[in-house]
């Protein structure tokens, strides 16, 4: 079928053509949210869930959903080497100029920037990387301590008065949060905790790997409580089966029921794979009805595409000994694994490979569902470690 016309979306943070089986969390979204706006208690979302499963898309739907109802947003995201006081700076600032606009939150925003300014200046001996204009004079003991979890409480504060006075409230989106460090994630969770104290409407919506919920956790003891976290998972059959069926449907074009279920099968739900196999199931029938055949046929070019795509920008970033520890856990099956079992396979004590382990974890490519369990962050990575290193030689290596 035309390429040109082709509805399916496969991408990182690429928005899909239907986005399926989300509705409960928007619904939650949406609630949580508006209480923050009328000053009740409602607690900070914190997306959680494997690669590929569609937290970066769902960021952004809840970020327009919530534009559309007139709250402010400001989005960002973690990258591996940048500091959390660089990041928030200028989105807060972005947000407070975009309030001062408004006559009723004027004099609030520009004290706020006053505090930004105190908060950017000071804080930049210690974070080299935040860059960030001044639109106002700091005003001496206003977020300049130069302490990042004091001035951070202050700065959210200061940004919420403003965001109260105006009648809105402020949505931090912040996307990748795993990769932020412990210590700026403990100033995060202290100044949100603060915030939520005093009932000022400002809120977080972040997504993050699985370990981000035990790193909340050890940055500060009392996250548990502070945040929700959805875990983002799988889609189930019923929404599976919408994502590939309805943009075919808008595009009159149907599938038989043994191909929907081969894709459900060989996808298992994953939405990026759900993706991937409806782009190239369609670029390879001829239509408009699809047959199992036509999917059976556009296996190898699934494949090709999520190499290339999806897994391979991962592997690309691992050094020889992280391929080699990834290439074990990938012969030992789909996982979790004990770490022993993966020593054991690469015939080394377990301790000799911690370190590698941790470095894995602190990446992004694995994370310990539980104590010495090990698992992909990557769904069916295994499969791949064992197409691009196959036989034996790996161990060599
Ligand atoms: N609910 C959904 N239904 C159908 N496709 C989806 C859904 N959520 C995400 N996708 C698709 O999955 C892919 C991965 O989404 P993304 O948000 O980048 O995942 P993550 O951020 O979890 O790695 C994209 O191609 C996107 O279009
Ligand atoms: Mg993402």
């Amino acid at each position: 079928m035309d390429p040109v016309i082709n509805p399916f979306a496969p991408g990182a943070g690429t928005s899909p053509p239907e986005l399926a089986g989300r509705d409960r969390l928007l619904e939650d979204a949406r609630v949580a949210r508006q209480r923050v706006r009328n000053g009740l208690p409602a607690k900070s979302m914190l997306l959680v869930g494997l690669r590929g499963v569609g937290k970066t898309v769902l960021l952004e739907r809840l970020r327009l959903d919530a534009e559309a109802e007139g709250f402010h947003t400001v989005q960002m995201e973690a990258p591996e080497q940048r500091s959390l006081p660089a990041l928030l700076a200028p989105q807060i600032r972005l947000a407070l100029l975009r309030l001062s606009r408004l006559d009723s939150a004027r004099d609030l925003a520009q004290r706020a920037l006053r505090g930004l300014a105190g908060f950017a200046s000071r804080l930049k001996l210690k974070y080299g990387d935040i860059e960030v204009g001044y639109d106002a004079e700091p005003e001496p003991g206003l977020a300049d301590n130069g302490d990042l979890e004091l001035d951070l409480q202050t700065l959210l504060e200061l940004v919420g008065e403003a965001a109260e006075r105006a009648g809105t409230a402020l949505l931090l989106f912040v996307d990748e949060l795993q990769y932020v460090e412990e210590e700026q994630l403990a100033a995060l969770i202290t100044a949100l905790h603060r915030v939520a104290q005093r009932r000022r409407p400002v809120m977080l919506v972040g997504a993050g790997l699985p370990q981000l919920r035990a790193r909340m956790g050890r940055a500060k003891s009392y996250s548990e409580r502070l945040f929700d976290y959805p875990e983002i998972g799988p889609l189930d059959e019923a929404a599976a089966r919408q994502a590939l069926t309805m943009p075919l449907a808008a595009n009159q074009v149907a599938l038989n029921e043994d191909a929907l279920e081969s894709v459900l099968r060989r996808t298992q739900g994953y939405p990026y794979f759900l993706q991937e196999w409806g782009k190239q199931v369609w670029n390879t029938a001829v239509g408009p009805r699809i047959t199992l055949a036509d999917v059976e046929q556009a296996e190898r070019l699934v494949l090709a595409a999520l190499d290339e795509g999806f897994f391979r920008v991962r592997f690309d970033r691992m050094t020889p000994a992280e391929r080699r520890y990834l290439r074990a856990m990938a012969e030992l099956g789909p996982g979790p694994h004990r770490s022993g079992d993966v020593a054991q396979c690469l015939v080394k004590p377990v301790t000799a490979l911690g370190p590698v382990r941790n470095q894995l974890i602190h990446k992004g490519m694995i994370w310990s569902p539980g104590h010495g369990d090990t698992a992909f962050t990557v769904p069916l990575f295994d499969e791949f470690m064992r197409r691009i290193l196959p036989g034996e030689d790996w161990r060599a290596g």
